[in-house]
């Protein structure tokens, strides 16, 4: 997730992108850049200093002519291509006129490098997004204005973008276009900005627009028009904005926490982009382990923390269903004290949103010392973790900054289920035919996971009801208790209520003597297989005096007659359901915690990132 901005008839380019970049800073970034634009003249500075960098440009521009009144700027998250300067937007066309930034993922973009290579262009960089800079150039030389040469280039990319493109040799206008990544327009007197959301240009701005999906702005001094990819004139929806610096930060929101739940079906969109080509091969450009060695994998074993950890125990299931190899998953902080057994052919994967955890990052140096082969699963580019590994799948859910997490854990559970499909590819466990289906499956969860989003108020409802209680069980069977754990951490971290999560089979093994009138039971049912045996399950509660909430799909008719309240879901594949039925779970938790008064971003006792053993 990168930030963008852009401004044209400006009296103060230069700070307006500048103070811009940097208060888009909570986006996250390794690098950053601007291009000032004006008649004949592209001036550039970029830098790559980690979180450093808009310091560090604002460095650079002190060596900046003066003059401009037009400019674009860029924070990048790096997705494709390391952190370097050479990586750092804004790219340039082969002339050095035009300069373009862009947010999200060119699906094609190794394709379209090769026919513009073939064509005689240059590349200056290993990202995705510089061929819209030389496609952008080859509209330019037959003769198209800027606004149609972004139209027509955008016609043959594929994938996400807010793009931003100026050309000297038309100076005083940027023309930006919008599909997945955020992108929004800003007008005031003789000055119109764009941006990648509105804290970037909230106190320069006094009026803002956003633009929809396949829609392309013209900006110029006295205002913008815009069009959509078949050049039909639209008009931007106007947004009523009466936030301050904060509030902007948080999408509008009274949290980071309820803007990371919402960026959930992006996170999931964003994370599967690009991951299978025409032919159905699933792949990870990121992932530096050959095919061979993937399919001579005997054992898998997985290793992480927390809301992590449970993400490794969805992965468990997919990759041994699907792949057929065994697959163990390990408390990061336990491995490494077990004098683990690590043989020849073993896989061991570090799953960890922040790529920093220290018991995650002391397992995986255990497993390289027995000579294991790493792979990372991490949502931050270059983190130790990535570092220390031999390959790295990166979770593209963007800067994740709430202490409990979300949007992440739904990255990571889509990331690993497309790993245990590749396996199963290259160990031909799975007929083609199948995988293409898990695959348009997996893609369908963010639309089911935003069906979800819309069920908020039903969900606050009962919580409501259940402010009083003390004891939560979370119950499930098969992925339903990794989703199970995840709704019972998400409570515990937010409303510092006790909550455990169990496999539902093993409530009478024990747990089953603490269930009396006042506690609460939350069951995942949505498993076709496992309704019947779930619906015992909760029989046997019920008639202890349990309060019973269910996560039930939309078509279940018998849930009603025996839980006291249900939680709606849309019916996906069970393998994939822990997408869908964590997100009552994270709402419950979140509602539970307001309305006891927590601090919902910042939980007492808890940090981000655990550096310390
Ligand atoms: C999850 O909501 C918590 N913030 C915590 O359990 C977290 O998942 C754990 O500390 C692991 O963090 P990581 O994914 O960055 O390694």
């Amino acid at each position: 997730m990168c930030g963008i901005i852009g401004v044209v008839g400006s009296s103060d380019t230069l700070e307006t992108l500048l103070e811009g970049l940097a208060r888009l800073e909570y986006r996250g970034y390794d690098s950053a850049g601007v291009a000032l634009v004006r008649p004949g003249e592209t001036w550039r500075a970029r830098t790559a200093e980690g979180t450093e960098s808009v310091k560090a440009l604002r460095e650079e521009c002190d060596l900046a002519p003066l003059g401009f009144s037009s400019g674009i700027g860029h924070t990048r998250w790096a997705t494709h291509g390391g952190p370097e300067t050479m990586n750092a937007h804004p790219h340039l066309d082969c002339s050095g006129n035009i300069a373009i930034i862009h947010n999200g993922i060119i699906e094609n973009h190794a394709d379209l490098q090769e026919q513009l290579e073939a064509r005689g262009h240059v590349f200056s960089s290993v990202t995705d997004s510089e061929v819209l800079a030389h496609l952008i150039e080859e509209s330019r030389a037959n003769g198209f204005e800027l606004i149609e040469a972004v139209r027509r280039s955008l016609l043959v990319v594929r994938g996400a973008f807010a793009v931003a493109a100026m050309d000297a040799t038309e100076p005083d206008v940027i023309v930006a276009a919008r599909r997945i990544s955020p992108l929004i327009v800003g007008t005031a007197p003789g000055v119109t900005y764009l941006a990648s959301d509105i804290p970037a240009i909230l106190d320069r701005a006094t009026a803002f627009y956003a633009v929809s999906d396949d829609e392309i702005v013209r900006l110029a001094p006295e205002g913008f028009r815009a069009i959509d990819l078949e050049g039909v004139p639209v008009h931007l929806h106007p947004l009523a904005v009466d936030w301050d610096l904060e509030t902007a930060e948080k999408g509008g929101h009274d949290d980071f926490m309820t803007k990371e739940i919402n960026e959930q079906p992006d996170a999931i969109r964003t994370t599967l982009l690009d991951r299978r080509r025409r032919d159905g091969t699933i792949t990870f450009d990121e992932l530096r382990v050959s095919d061979e060695e993937l399919r001579d994998v005997r054992r898998v074993v997985i290793v992480a923390a927390g809301t992590s950890h449970h993400a490794g125990l969805v992965a468990k299931y997919a990759i041994e269903r699907w792949a057929r190899v065994s697959v163990e998953v390990d408390i990061a902080s336990e491995y490494r004290y077990r004098d683990p057994i690590v043989e020849i052919g073993t896989l061991v994967i570090g799953i960890s949103q922040s790529g920093e955890t220290i018991d995650t990052i002391q397992a995986i140096r255990e497993a390289k010392r027995r000579g294991a082969r790493v792979i990372a699963v991490t949502n931050i580019v270059d983190s130790s973790l990535a570092r220390e590994s031999d390959a790295v799948i990166y979770t593209r859910a963007g800067l994740e900054v709430s202490v409990a997490s979300t949007k992440v854990f739904l990255a990571q559970v889509a990331a690993l289920e497309l790993l245990a499909l590749r396996l199963a590819q290259l160990r031909d466990t799975v007929p083609a035919s199948d995988v293409d289906a898990h695959f348009l499956g997996l893609n369908a969860v963010a639309e089911q996971v935003a069906t979800v989003l819309t069920r908020r108020s039903s969900v606050e409802d009962v919580a409501k009801q259940l402010l009083g209680a003390r004891d939560f069980f979370f119950l499930g069977r098969h992925v339903g208790f990794p989703t199970a754990l995840e709704g019972a951490l998400k409570l515990k971290e937010l409303s510092y209520l006790h909550a455990e999560g169990y496999p539902a089979g093993e409530l009478k093994h024990g747990p089953l003597a603490l269930i009396e009138p006042g506690v609460v039971v939350v069951a995942v049912v949505t498993d076709p297989a496992m309704h019947e045996k779930m619906l015992s399950n909760l029989a046997e509660v019920k008639a202890r005096g349990a309060t019973v909430v269910a996560v039930a799909t939309d078509d279940d008719e018998s849930i009603a007659a025996i839980a006291d309240y249900v939680l709606r879901v849309p019916a996906t594949e069970p393998m994939f359901s822990p997408m869908v039925d964590v997100v009552p779970l994270q709402l419950f938790a979140y509602a539970m915690a307001r309305g006891l008064g927590r601090n919902i971003d910042r939980p007492r006792n808890l940090a981000k990132t655990v550096t310390v053993e």
